[in-house]
């Protein structure tokens, strides 16, 4: 059976690199794309996610606009990495599909609660406003989500701050919600993603596949590691995103380690800070893991299959 999952992301380069990933694996039953402010304001991140449902032809799947604004925060976006688009780079086609109506939160509690018990998993790739709107709204999806697995945080780096990462720092009181909930949480974080490094032998292999949704993602890598290179110091972009999938995939893909988590909110060099507790033993009742390893090559192949499963796609 594929696993269902609900993407609510922010796209952003990586962001399209999951959702192609989500859409070209049999493993996974994409159910709904929900975007929410963060790379750039709502409007444009969702004009994204349309452009790439465009791109590798994806029909049938219902998309949401979210929040566009954290719950107490001011907005934050990242231009310097993602450009003024959020996905500057390739050319983005006109949307072919409807937005759905209804808001991102609705959607995802709507999707929750239709679907059996712990058949859900929630695969945040952005900042936590929805995910954590949703739990508020409707408590009871927090017994029924199967897991979160979220791109987010980081155990030992951030790159927001000196030990915040980005999806977390935007909207740190939202991220506090979603770590603090009952569900199983899996946080594949930097100390994961700066493992999933967009090296010129990924390009090539991404190249090779020689239809344009791969020429699409071409295009954004080179933009990505441009980016990376001048904002960051990268000799190649870590393509975050799609390792949250890859692991619903096919969780070997990492190794992870089950540890407390929380998230900082009133420290003043610290704010977003996701904290890991690495004292053994964890509690039993511990129900957060971080994402420790990423098997580069296996990681990669399930990208470039992905790819291959989309194939060519009139534009
Ligand atoms: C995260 O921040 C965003 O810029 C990326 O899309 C990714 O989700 C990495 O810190
Ligand atoms: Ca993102």
């Amino acid at each position: 059976m594929p696993h269902k999952i609900i993407l609510d992301c922010d796209p952003g380069h990586d962001d399209a690199v999951a959702l192609l990933l989500a859409h070209g694996s049999p493993e996974i039953d994409l159910l709904a794309v929900t975007t929410v402010v963060g790379n750039q304001t709502l409007e444009k991140v969702t004009r994204n996610a349309l452009a790439i449902a465009r791109v590798a032809n994806i029909t049938g799947v219902p998309f949401a606009a979210g929040c566009d604004r954290p719950l107490v925060r001011t907005i934050e976006n990242a231009p310097d990495i993602h450009g003024e688009s959020g996905m500057d780079g390739p050319e983005l086609p006109e949307p072919a599909i409807e937005l759905d109506p209804r808001h991102a939160v609705d959607l995802i509690i709507d999707t929750v609660m239709a679907h059996e018990p712990g058949t859900v998993t929630l695969v945040p790739t952005g900042g936590l406003t929805n995910i954590a709107l949703a739990v508020r709204k409707e408590p009871r999806i927090a017994g029924r989500v199967k897991e979160v697995v979220l791109m987010g945080g980081g155990y030992h780096v951030g790159n927001w701050s000196a030990v915040a990462e980005f999806n977390i720092k935007i909207d740190p009181e939202a991220a506090h919600i979603v770590f603090n909930e009952k569900w199983p949480l899996t946080m594949v974080g930097l100390d994961l993603t700066h493992q999933a490094l967009a090296t010129d032998e990924v390009a090539n292999r991404i190249a090779a596949v020689g239809t344009k949704p791969a020429k699409f993602v071409g295009e954004l890598l080179e933009f990505f590691g441009q980016t990376y290179k001048d904002a960051q110091g990268f000799d190649f972009p870590p393509v975050h995103d799609p390792c949250a999938v890859a692991y619903v995939i096919d969780p070997s893909v990492m190794t992870t380690r089950r540890v407390p988590l929380d998230v900082e909110l009133t420290g003043t060099l610290t704010l977003g800070m996701t904290v890991a507790d690495f004292r053994a033993p964890a509690p039993d009742d511990c129900t957060t893991s971080v994402a420790v390893d990423l098997d580069h090559q296996k990681f990669w192949d399930l990208v470039v299959d992905s790819l291959e499963r989309i194939g060519e796609v009139d534009l």
